[in-house]
């Protein structure tokens, strides 16, 4: 079939025939390779050119004076009257700042603490839409269309990558603590088993800025940057009580956990957020290999002082994350050959020979038909900077995308690493918030680890919305403050809230082609049937959060909907390309030439088995992405990309 399709191509192209790539197509991945691979590269070109949208372009009817008091960033300027600017010199700012400011000489302010979030659809479509705030109403989606009856497992991954992905957001994003003298209110039906009357959920903190009357405007409570500031923190007051202040390293107890914050029983970090277990074991792990990182650098630099071997530290782990996650998170939950291409093309590029499976023809024709591909595809990683022209920022859209509250299971056994015996069983909601320090004292790192790297988390479709999160006791102690919240009606009322597009106008938004009736988005009859019903016969009123869910077939391999996949195709190089600490500064005299080699050479699996060596026995030649259920890697897979081991 391959061979057939190389001929075919190469006729077709010998005959002159216009067999140009079809303009952003719906599904990329229904078409045969290499098309899919050529409309997706050209998917992503789009959305780059035309859906990267800067939300400090409104002309604002208030003064500077006026805006200067309020705080106002401007992304040229930094913060109002405070011309950032001319200190923003690249000799005064060799490592990542706590606000993120300085990143971008020209943009001083753009991805620092407090800039507003951007968006990938145009700001007209991001309007709140007043009179259909509550239809239908978000409590009745999530008891009808989110409910987890029983446990449907995603099983390409394992429970390792739920704790992870809420590792990186919350590095990426936070809205803040929300403002709790606004409310929304959303009826409750009288037969509702959790909730009386009307649940009142406070509105998303405004913009301290203020914007135009036109469009609603968000701001980043931590720095957009992939910098790792959810182990360092955003400004300095945290940052003091996380380091020991010798030989730039980070506080850890004597037997290699986290201290407590004896005022919320919640570990010392740069942030505690939504702390569970599966979060919290990333945070011990890479605050052990912070100090291993600043360990290495002190040998090779013995009269380096505390400050320069924590900073360059700094830059180095927020770096290997980063290549984590391009390079096997995302390939472990996007188990998909043309997705593995345009990741490992972000990282590190890739060349024709590369995008053609190493086949010379196919090659040599791909390169006369589009020779735009004759360099092939440069990784944003080391090359030049590149903000395509809009201040670099995450994206409210961005946001929408990581609500993966699904894969959280409702409860967990931990087994032994020793014996595979059953150790304990947990409720989740008893390894939430303060009560996951004691499923830390119960448990070794090295059983927990084990047990995550081998269960199922849920999967991201209907009716597998966690439980324990739908009626939620968030404690007075947690940095939002006292709650019982139904998470799932929040997931979708915020998106509602911050002018999220519904799922059809966003698809239309982003050159996809939109549904036209139930059976378009799901192959699942039933699934078509319950939606049809919520939404009134209207698939325009689709939620943006549960059009994705319920979407049906995904393309091969994929954890999550291929409209969730098209956002982070077009924000996943711009987190790196935008950076001058991953592209112009991503070099040895910014991170030591042992910092390079180690960035190239570290992946995960190294790091559990530095700070866990008793893991050895389960993490053998054929585990090579630890994301992926480790017993479920029997047999060595030599199609896998990466790591190379
Ligand atoms: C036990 C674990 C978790 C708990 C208790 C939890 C709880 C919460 C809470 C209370 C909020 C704020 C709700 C609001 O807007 O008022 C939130 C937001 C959010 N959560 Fe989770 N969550 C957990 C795990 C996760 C995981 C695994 C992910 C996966 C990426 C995730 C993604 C998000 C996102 C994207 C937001 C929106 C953040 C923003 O608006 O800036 N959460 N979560």
């Amino acid at each position: 079939m391959y061979r057939y399709l190389c001929w075919l191509l190469t006729i077709l192209s010998v005959k002159h025939y216009t067999f140009s790539i079809p303009t952003v197509p719906s599904n990329w991945w229904q078409y045969p390779y290499p098309y899919d691979v050529l409309s997706l590269a050209e998917s992503q070109e789009k959305l780059q050119n035309e859906n990267l949208i800067d939300s400090y372009t409104e002309s604002t009817e208030q003064s500077y004076g006026q805006r200067r008091l309020r705080n106002c960033l401007d992304p040229k300027i930094g913060r109002l009257g405070r011309k950032v600017r001319y200190g923003c010199s690249k000799r005064r700012n060799k490592s990542r700042r706590l606000d993120g400011l300085c990143n971008d000489f020209e943009n001083p302010a753009s991805g620092s603490l407090y800039y507003r979030f951007g968006r990938n659809v145009p700001l007209n479509a991001t309007v709140r839409d007043e009179k259909n705030l509550y239809n239908p109403n978000p409590r009745d989606i999530s008891r009808t269309l989110m409910k987890r009856k029983n446990f449907i497992p995603v099983t390409i991954v394992n429970i390792l990558v739920t704790g992870w992905v809420q590792f990186m957001t919350t590095d990426w994003f936070d809205s803040g603590k929300n403002d709790r003298s606004r409310h929304f209110k959303v009826p409750i039906r009288d037969d509702d088993p959790d909730f009386y009357d009307t649940m009142e959920i406070p509105m998303t903190r405004q913009d301290s800025c203020g914007n135009s009357k036109d469009y609603d405007t968000y701001q980043n409570t931590v720095t957009h940057w992939w910098d790792a500031s959810q182990l360092y923190g955003i400004s300095k007051q945290i940052n003091r009580r996380i380091r020991t202040r010798k030989d730039g390293k980070l506080k850890l107890t004597s037997n290699n956990r986290l201290p407590i914050d004896p005022s919320n029983g919640v570990p010392i970090t740069g942030s505690s957020l939504n702390w569970w277990v599966g979060l919290g074991i990333f945070h011990i792990i890479w605050t052990r290999e912070h100090n291993y990182v600043c360990n290495m650098l002190k040998e090779r630099n013995p009269t380096w002082n505390d400050e320069m071997l924590y900073n360059t530290g700094r830059l180095i782990i927020a770096a290997v994350i980063a290549k984590i996650h391009t390079l096997e998170w995302t390939t472990a939950i996007l188990q998909n050959d043309v997705a593995k291409l345009g990741l490992k093309s972000n990282w590190y590029g890739i060349t024709p020979i590369e995008i053609a499976r190493g086949n010379a023809t196919l090659a040599a024709w791909l390169i006369k038909q589009f020779p735009q591909f004759s360099n092939g595809v440069l990784g944003a990683v080391g090359n030049p900077k590149n903000i395509r022209g809009v201040p670099y920022s995450l994206t409210q859209d961005f946001i929408a995308a990581y609500r993966l509250h699904p894969l959280l299971p409702d409860e967990f056994e931990v087994r032994s690493h020793q014996t595979d015996i059953l150790v304990k069983r947990y409720d989740m909601k008893d390894a939430v918030f303060e009560k996951a320090e004691s499923v830390f004292e119960e448990n070794s790192m090295e059983d927990l680890i084990y047990t995550f790297g081998n269960d199922y988390p849920g999967a991201m479709t209907l009716h597998n919305y966690p439980n324990f999160l739908r009626n939620l006791d968030i404690p007075a102690t947690s940095l939002r403050g006292k709650g019982n919240v139904d998470m799932a009606t929040i997931d979708i009322l915020r998106d509602r809230e911050r002018g999220m597009p519904r799922y059809n106008a966003f698809r239309r938004l982003f050159h996809m082609t939109p549904i036209n009736k139930f059976e378009d988005l799901t192959t699942n009859p039933t699934h078509a049937e319950e939606l049809r019903h919520m939404y009134n016969n209207d698939v325009e009123l689709i939620d943006f959060l549960i059009g994705s869910l319920a979407e049906s077939p995904l393309p091969e391999g994929f954890g999550f909907s291929d409209t969730f996949f098209r956002i982070f195709t077009i924000m996943a190089r711009r987190r790196l390309e935008s950076d001058r600490f991953f592209t112009d500064d991503y070099t040895s005299e910014y991170y030591t030439q042992w910092g390079i080699d180690y960035i190239d050479d570290t992946y995960m699996k190294d790091i559990l088995l530095r700070h866990y060596p008793s893991l050895a026995s389960h993490l053998q030649q054929n585990v090579a992405n630890v994301f992926i259920p480790w017993k479920s890697q029997t047999s060595l897979d030599k199609n896998f990309p990466y790591p190379l081991y």
